[in-house]
Formats: C-alpha cells, sequence, structure tokens
C-alpha cells in the first residue's frame, strides 16, 4: 500500500569513486522528480570525485577511513559499525550503494534491511561481481542492463526491483557497453528512490511488487 509523505525521504550515498550515478540522484530530486533529501553522501575513499559532487551540491559529505580498522579480524563489520553510527546520527531511512566498491556486512545489512539499494551493471543473476560488461560480450549475450536491488549478505543476489536492458551491438567494446548500460542506470536508480519514497515497494520473499504497477509489458527482443 502506497503512503504519501509529506517529509522528504532522508537518503544516504556510499560511493566509491566517479559517482555518476549520485549524480543522477542528486539531478532527479533538483528537478523535483523523486521526493527526497540526501542527508549525507559517504565514502571509503577520500579522493572519490563522489564526495566532490556532494560539495558542488551543498550536500554533507563525509569520508569514512577504513584504515583505523584494518588488521582487526573483524575490520569490516566495526568498519560498517562507524558507518552505521553516521547513518543513524543523519536519521538516514534509504541507503544507496552507488559505485560502493566495498563489501557491506551483516551489521548494515541487518539494520538497513529493505532499506539499502544497489545498483549493479549486468541483467542479475548473470554476472554478478566485477568487470561484468566484459563478462557479457565475451559470453556472447545479445543483450546486457543493469540492475537495482535490495541489498542482502550474498553480494549481488538481493531481491530484484528495477532492471533495465540494453542491446550489445557487434561493434561493442567493454567501455562502449558500460557507456550504454550507465545511461540505463542514471534511469533507474532514481526511479527506484521514488518507488521506495512513494511506499509502493513491497518485498515478497525473492520478489519485489511494486504497487500501481503496469499489468502487462512489451517483449525486449535482440537484434530487433
Ligand atoms: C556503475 O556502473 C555501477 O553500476 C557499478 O559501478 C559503477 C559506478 O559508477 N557498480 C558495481 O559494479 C557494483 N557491483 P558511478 O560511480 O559513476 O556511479
Amino acid at each position: 500500500m502506497s503512503t504519501k509523505r509529506m517529509i522528504p525521504l532522508r537518503v544516504a550515498v556510499l560511493a566509491s569513486g566517479r559517482g555518476s550515478n549520485l549524480q543522477a540522484v542528486i539531478d532527479a530530486i533538483e528537478a523535483g522528480q523523486v521526493h527526497a533529501t540526501i542527508a549525507a553522501v559517504i565514502s571509503n575513499k577520500k579522493d572519490a570525485v563522489a564526495l566532490e559532487r556532494a560539495r558542488k551540491h551543498g550536500l554533507k559529505d563525509l569520508f569514512v577511513d577504513p584504515k583505523p580498522f584494518a588488521g582487526r579480524p573483524d575490520s569490516r563489520e566495526a568498519y560498517d559499525r562507524a558507518l552505521l553510527e553516521v547513518l543513524e546520527q543523519h536519521n538516514v531511512e534509504l541507503v544507496l550503494l552507488a559505485g560502493y566498491m566495498k563489501i557491506v556486512t551483516a551489521v548494515l545489512v541487518n539494520a538497513y534491511a529493505n532499506r539499502m539499494m544497489n545498483i549493479h551493471p549486468s541483467l542479475l543473476p548473470s554476472f554478478p561481481g566485477l568487470e561484468v560488461q566484459k563478462k557479457a560480450l565475451d559470453w556472447g549475450c545479445k543483450l546486457a542492463g543493469c540492475t537495482v536491488h535490495f541489498v542482502t549478505e550474498g553480494v549481488d543476489e538481493g531481491p530484484i526491483i528495477l532492471q533495465a536492458a540494453v542491446p550489445i551491438l557487434d561493434g561493442d567494446t567493454p567501455e562502449s557497453l558500460a557507456s550504454r548500460i550507465l545511461g540505463q542506470e542514471h534511469k533507474i536508480y532514481p526511479r527506484a528512490v521514488q518507488l521506495f519514497a512513494e511506499g509502493r515497494l513491497r518485498v515478497d520473499g525473492r520478489r519485489v511488487l511494486i504497487d500501481g504497477g503496469k499489468p502487462d509489458g512489451e517483449a525486449i527482443i535482440s537484434p530487433s
């Protein structure tokens, strides 16, 4: 059941790199397409371009250094406890992983069960992990794409919220394919955030049901 919120959804974005997905979410919020506010952009990399983007838009940017936690047997959990503290301080309701190149542990996953999303540049469950555009090309796939999913402990395994498919063309390189996929990432991530903000997502086992979703859909065939 969807619920109309008066107050914008409080979102945190975790990013390690260039932050183009962060930018897409910022732009959608600024354009009034997503009813949310970014309470903090957090990175495990001091020089992440994502942090610069946050500063440019007057958003809170936070570098949480993993080094003090390194070497201990529970280093990943300890780091996530530090992150959790920051998220709670900022009253974060939804966490977005956007090019966050660190595996999150049960500490965060449990605290934000069904309230943490990730974007991945493949049509999951095909090609979890890294260098996935190359893997799709090498496999000879005709369609590739991207997936927004809720985060569970298994890497790239959580319930799927939205996916977008793109054709793989004969002349594609991993780079050209990545760029075509990225264009779709920038569309579906903000859309998933808005669906969450509208209270329209319901997790039923592995399936995410979308309140008011379209009753039918057309086939995507490639080559068309
Ligand atoms: C995006 O393509 C995202 O899907 C991918 O990293 C890129 C980050 O780009 N994430 C993963 O591969 C996670 N498994 P961005 O920093 O420009 O948003």
